[in-house]
């Protein structure tokens, strides 16, 4: 017996939200595939972004006048919305460009000292990694051949030196959810601070960062069906009060003077010059659509559409999938893998999903070069879900790499 549409995809009724939807690639219909990279936007965003720019336009936390105390309540709105969405308190939450602006911010202001040390995986999007490495030495748990970090040696790797961990959520590669709990509580008995890098899970699981229990953790608006251009970094308030400042200009001074200057407190010190107002907004409203919708209900729903994938993906011929054989109730909607086919390239194989079959994925490194290095893959394929996709947006996908594989 086949089950009704709305069984399957309870969420199919977002689809009429999201104008992209609506796109055509040759005169046929998109299967947007691709929000791992970067998610379409609800109109409630566009309309909060457009809203700000037609009606609100002022400068926030500077302003004497009526429209700037519009700007800052819409602003300060959204911080708050953010502080829901996480269970945090609006003092916790900085405004950042990116979840990469987050990570570079805690990475400059930890003052790492020469030989310190931060643990993470050797699956860590560059993002996660290039400013730990940058800043200190960054110690990786390795990979097994399968492509998953081998999480269990985090404590064999903590040492005198190491100051932080560092870990995805979920990887933007494997789409497995990571035993953050265990690497939180690794750590906190040693006394060392964990940065969560919620870049990809913050879109598929309900986050408490109070249940966590984590110091720091950092998101994209991009990828949660907000503006691009804004993020936050999340931290305990004794441990974002003790980072240094990570940029000096107007907004984040209280006083200068001929002497020196004082910064305001946290979270606006960290916020230096005109913030991403709009963005920050269309956030807010992006968050308070997700959790309309309700978190759990979403994560049931990526689950659901990464089991069929992953399900399906194994019945074709000449398929590998990264972490393929990680257990099925622990991922998310994605699968990162690559298809034997014709001679073609990965990156020419998602090129071909679009111009052939109007599925738009990726196809590349995703950010993650020592992965593919240690699988000895020249490249790979990446689908990945939202909220608005559906099992027929699945098994079309399905069916064109079952096609493509017979070529
Ligand atoms: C797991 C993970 N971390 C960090 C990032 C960096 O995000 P952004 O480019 O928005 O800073 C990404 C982006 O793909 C990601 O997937």
């Amino acid at each position: 017996m086949t089950p009704a549409p709305g069984a399957l995809d309870p969420l199919a009724h977002t689809r009429a939200d999201f104008p992209l939807l609506e796109r055509t690639v040759d005169g046929r219909p998109i299967v947007y595939l691709d929000s791992a990279s970067t998610a379409p936007k609800p109109r409630c965003v566009i309309d909060a972004v457009v809203g700000m720019y037609s009606r609100h336009t002022a400068n926030v936390h500077r302003g004497v006048h009526v429209l700037s105390e519009e700007a800052t309540e819409a602003f300060e709105g959204a911080r708050a919305e953010v502080a829901s969405f996480l269970n945090a308190s609006p003092a916790e939450i900085v405004f950042t460009r990116n979840s990469t602006e987050g990570i570079n911010l805690v990475a400059h202001g930890l003052g790492f000292a020469p030989g310190d040390e931060v643990v993470l995986t050797a699956l860590e999007h560059h993002s996660n990694f290039l400013p730990w490495r940058m800043a200190a030495r960054a110690v990786p748990v390795g990979l097994d051949d399968d492509g998953m970090p081998r999480y269990d040696e985090v404590e064999r790797l903590l040492s005198p030196r190491t100051r932080l961990l560092a870990l995805a959520q979920v990887s933007n590669t494997t789409g497995v959810v990571a035993p953050v709990e265990q690497w939180i509580a690794a750590a906190h008995a040693r006394g060392l601070p964990v940065l969560v890098d919620a870049a990809q899970s913050a879109s598929h699981l309900p986050i408490d960062v109070r249940a966590l229990d984590c110091d720091f953790l950092v998101l994209s608006g991009h990828k949660l069906l907000g503006p691009s251009g804004v993020g936050v970094l999340y931290g305990k308030r004794d441990r974002l009060a003790q980072l240094a400042l990570y940029q000096t200009g107007g907004g984040m001074v209280r006083h200068h003077g001929d002497d020196g200057f004082t910064p305001h407190d946290v979270p606006q010190r960290f916020e230096a010059g005109t913030p991403n107002i709009e963005g920050a907004v269309g956030l807010g409203a992006a968050l308070s659509y997700l959790r309309g919708l309700a978190m759990d209900a979403v994560r049931a729903h990526s689950l659901a559409l990464g089991r069929r994938l992953i399900e399906g993906l194994r019945e074709i011929p000449g398929v590998r999938i990264v972490a393929g054989s990680a257990p099925l109730e622990r991922r998310i909607g994605l699968a990162t893998f690559t298809l034997e086919a014709a001679g073609l390239s990965q990156e020419s194989l998602a090129r071909v999903l679009c111009d052939r079959y109007q599925i738009i994925a990726s196809g590349g490194y995703h950010c993650a070069h020592i992965l593919h290095d240690r699988m000895k893959l020249a490249g790979t394929v990446r689908i990945s879900t939202h909220v608005f996709n559906t099992h027929a947006e699945i098994e079309r996908a399905l069916a064109a790499l079952r096609e493509i594989a017979a070529w």
